[in-house]
């Protein structure tokens, strides 16, 4: 992909189902900027995303350059006690405790527990991204570190911070799903990548702190936003459910 706006007309060629099968979750960026202009015309592309009642009940709290990098930096401290908390021993843990561990105080709860049926595609994703990047299974130090990389963002230098309305329930969340998989496509069409993350709203007070966040909005997910590198990792491809295993048959 090529950066600034040389490579946006090629993609906008692209037909819809090129740009669906071509998008893929970025998790290698290069440092290259995002133009603010081109920002705003991605979020504009996904406004035109359905919802229920056309409500649009999702907000978006962009941060880039050093407003990025504080979010970044903030985020990264609390994982790294967190992660220090999970490998320490008894004592050290009482000790940890009355210093105060940061136990995730986001909008939703982001660490799931899937029905066996999703767990098994769950953990073959995640076997495939770790056996691609060469990671071993018992290397824990180094899983660590890679889930770390969600908190700086990997290496984006713009990331969106998307909220949805509190008060819908599920059906603000199906809505600001759809807004979510438009800014994407929007985003590939114009020769940049993204990496929706839900791993961004465990801890949201980094991003509390700096935005006015609307009453009865709640942060939902993050979504890195920058120019793919040339790393393998961004050619991973993890499979889909085969039409069979997608169609539920007549009883
Ligand atoms: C709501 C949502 C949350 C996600 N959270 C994360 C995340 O925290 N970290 C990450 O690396 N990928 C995350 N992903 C990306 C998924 O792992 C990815 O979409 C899936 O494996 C399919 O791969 P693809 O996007 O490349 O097609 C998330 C995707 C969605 C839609």
């Amino acid at each position: 992909m090529k950066d600034g706006m040389e490579g946006v007309e090629a993609h906008r060629q692209m037909g819809v189902d090129d740009v669906l099968r071509a998008r893929r979750s970025i998790r290698d960026f290069k440092n290259t900027p995002v133009p603010d202009a081109l920002v705003d015309d991605i979020l504009r592309a996904a406004l035109h995303a359905p919802s229920w009642g056309n409500v649009q009940p999702y907000r978006v709290a962009v941060a880039s350059g050093t407003l990025a990098r504080e979010i970044s930096a903030d985020l990264m401290a609390i994982y790294e006690r967190a992660m220090a908390f999970r490998r320490a021993g008894l004592l050290t843990r009482l000790r940890m405790l009355r210093g105060g561990i940061p136990k995730p105080d986001g909008d939703f709860n982001t660490i799931m527990r899937y029905p066996p049926e999703l767990d098994a595609r769950y953990k073959a994703t995640g076997k495939g991204l770790y056996e691609l990047l060469g990671i071993k299974r018992d290397d824990k130090a180094t899983r660590e570190r890679q889930m770390g990389k969600n908190f700086a963002f990997f290496g984006a230098p713009t990331v969106l911070f998307v909220f949805c309305s509190a008060d819908l329930g599920a059906y603000a969340a199906l809505d600001t799903g759809a807004f979510i998989q438009s800014l994407a496509l929007a985003a590939h069409t114009r020769g940049l990548g993204t990496c929706a993350q839900a791993a961004l709203a465990t801890w949201a007070g980094p991003v509390k702190t700096r935005f006015d966040i609307p009453s009865g909005y709640k942060l939902i997910c993050g979504v890195s936003l920058g120019y793919p590198s040339d790393d393998p990792v961004n050619t991973y491809a993890p499979t889909r459910r085969t039409l069979g295993e997608l169609c539920i048959q007549p009883s």
